[in-house]
């Protein structure tokens, strides 16, 4: 089955983003002399080009310019978590760009840290994975001074200026959370009793996915949340709290819902080792759609996994250029997502990549 997420593609004409520093007017030439990716710079024919306007005083650099870009991600917490780095890293390489890493292991205060550095390092643009969804707003203003683009990845920001970023570029988590209760749903005829594994708490995808899982429930008033809590979007969280939740309710449990597929995965260990069948006893229904996960739904142990793909490096740096550029882009860019269950997951495996 294919889903294409709907709420992408539209134009922000009044926000139009025009980043023309220095810096990216010397890759904005690079484009137009070298259209097949490469973003070295020839000093003469960017000092010729530039005439001043790059390089105030007709100075022109004494060497060939690179793209450097900041990327700085939430940590490495789930296996969809380090598939998105890599994307992200190797099309960097690829691409001939130089990309300053830096995971924040879980703390915004280290990713507003890593902002500060991007900034007294003078990057060309700034790839965002942020934690959570607020307290951005001064950093991101400092950014703005800085006149550095900043392209938010997999999850959004809550900001009373949306000029702070340029785009984002993610999967639709509130149709994430529908899709999943839809499936869940009906299955179940309507009736049963759910157990929720969230993921961090303020986290665009925790929020979202309830939201979206929510909104369909309230159509099934037999279907029931009987338990949520925050597993933190990892395996190890994941098995703990659903150790706990079968302590309480065991029997009394007819599906989990997880946020992401580590919790899910954590889920069905704990599951089994309380001497039950996940897919049978308790089904499963879960989101990102990692190999893993969609290996568990060809064994009957996942029911349902919701793709969130992370594969964004090719994508980002095609906006990254376009921003550098000077063109305009769309304020949000979705991906389009599949579902796997029974019905398309083993056929499913031998091309998934990630
Ligand atoms: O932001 C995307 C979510 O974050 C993924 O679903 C999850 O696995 C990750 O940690």
């Amino acid at each position: 089955m294919r889903f294409g997420f709907a709420f992408g593609g539209h134009l922000a004409k009044d926000k139009q983003i025009c980043v023309l520093t220095n810096r990216t007017a010397s890759s904005n030439i690079t484009k137009i002399m070298k259209p097949h990716r490469s973003y070295f710079l020839s000093a003469l024919a960017a000092a010729a080009l530039c005439s001043g306007f790059c390089f105030p005083g007709g100075v022109a650099p004494a060497a060939e310019k690179k793209l450097v870009v900041g990327f700085s991600q939430i940590g490495a917490e789930s296996a969809w978590r380090t598939a998105e780095t890599e994307s992200i890293r190797s099309e960097a390489a690829r691409r001939g760009i130089e990309l300053k890493f830096s995971d924040a292991q879980q703390k915004q205060e280290n990713q507003i840290k890593a902002l500060r550095a991007f900034i007294a390092q003078k990057v060309d643009a700034i790839i965002l994975a942020p934690v959570v969804e607020t307290g951005w707003e001064p950093v991101l203003r400092e950014v703005k001074r800085a006149k550095i683009p900043v392209v938010l990845v997999d999850r959004g920001v809550t900001v009373s200026d949306e000029s702070l970023y340029a785009t984002l570029i993610a999967s639709d988590f509130v149709q994430e959370g529908r899709f999943a209760a839809q499936w869940l749903a009906k299955k179940l005829k309507g009736k049963g009793n759910i157990v929720e594994l969230q993921g961090t708490p303020g986290a665009a995808p925790a929020i979202d996915r309830k939201k979206g899982f929510e909104a369909v429930l309230v159509k099934h008033p037999g279907l029931k949340i009987i338990k949520s809590q925050s597993g933190d979007f990892t395996r190890a969280k994941g098995k703990e709290v659903m150790e706990a939740f079968l302590k309480t309710e065991g029997k009394n449990i007819q599906a989990v819902y997880a946020h992401n597929d580590d919790m899910a995965l954590g889920a069905i260990q704990a599951i089994e080792e309380a001497g039950m069948k996940p897919g049978k006893d308790i089904l499963i229904v879960t989101i990102d759609a990692i190999k893993e996960a969609v290996q568990a739904v060809a064994d009957g142990k996942i029911s349902v996994t919701v793709e969130c793909n992370p594969l964004f490096g090719p994508k980002i740096y095609d906006i990254v250029e376009k921003i550098l550029k000077g063109e305009t882009v769309p304020k949000s860019q979705s991906n389009k997502d599949e579902l796997f269950d029974a019905t398309n997951a083993a056929k499913a495996l031998p091309t998934r990549q990630y």
